[in-house]
């Protein structure tokens, strides 16, 4: 079982922004892409969640067997994938309870959960959300540090099979760093996949990853363990940079 992408490229409007991806996530696993801005990471999470724009050319995703590189979003969602987005969106008129209700009924089925309400307060208030956010549609006028408290609190109820983060950590200050980290062991520990997004690792400093990839300029151009994020946290990617400037 895993999420895996082989070859694939992808192009936005006509300009071919990934150039033959091979990653894979696992259950029970966190991986991690790293990589520079603009190297092509929310692109590949956007691509792996089947946003339009994002066109494959080449190459395939596979889910648990399956080939969902022509699958719409929804039937990607409903497989267990779910795309913690690096800009949240405002979804005005659909509050953050109802979906998050939804999601806990669907999981317990036909079985009563008469605390529903007060459960949901309480997931909310330990990622620092309140009452009143709960209330609202779903991330209008919140500040960006509390889309991303939102975006992760989705991600911890409805407990898909493959949580693909991008950049959870922008934005947040170091309580709430450690919350995602807190909320990553919870889902590896539980058999979820994390497929973690990021060009600065902070977050890597509380939860140590089985993988690393490191995009530059839309190709897996490193990867290893820990020894990676280590050298990019001493010397940034300028190494990279240098690595790859030299093939040519
Ligand atoms: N919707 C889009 N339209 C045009 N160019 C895009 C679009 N999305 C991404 N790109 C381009 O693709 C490259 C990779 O962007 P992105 O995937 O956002 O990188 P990262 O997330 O690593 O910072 C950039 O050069 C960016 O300008
Ligand atoms: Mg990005």
């Amino acid at each position: 079982m895993s999420l895996k992408t082989i070859d694939l490229h992808v192009s936005v409007e006509d300009k071919e922004i990934l150039h033959g991806i091979n990653i894979e996530a696992r259950p029970g696993e966190l991986r991690v892409i790293m990589g520079p801005n603009g190297s092509g990471k929310t692109s590949l999470a956007l691509a792996l969640m089947g946003h339009s724009s994002y066109r494959i050319t080449r190459g395939k995703i596979i889910l648990d067997g399956e080939d969902i590189t022509r699958l719409p979003p929804n039937e990607r969602a409903l497989r267990g994938l779910f795309l913690v987005f690096q800009n949240p969106v405002e979804i005005p008129g659909v509050k953050l309870e109802e979906v998050l209700k939804l999601s806990i009924k669907k999981r317990l089925g036909r079985r009563e959960c008469p605390d529903i309400k007060e459960r949901i307060a309480s997931e909310a208030e330990l990622i620092g959300l309140s009452r009143e956010h709960l209330e609202r549609g779903i991330n209008v006028g919140f500040s960006g540090g509390e889309k991303k408290r939102s975006e992760i609190l989705q991600a911890k109820i409805l407990r898909p099979k493959y949580v693909i983060m991008d950049e959870p950590d922008s934005g947040l200050d170091v309580d709430g760093i450690r919350i995602v980290a807190d909320i990553i062991k919870e889902l590896i520990s539980t058999g979820r996949s994390v497929l973690l997004i990021t060009h600065y690792p902070r977050v890597l400093e509380y939860v140590e990853p089985n993988h690393v990839y490191v995009l530059y300029r839309g190709r897996i151009v490193a990867e290893g363990g820990m020894d990676i994020v280590e050298r990019i946290n001493r010397e940034g990617f300028k190494w990279i940079e240098e690595k790859e400037e030299g093939k040519k």
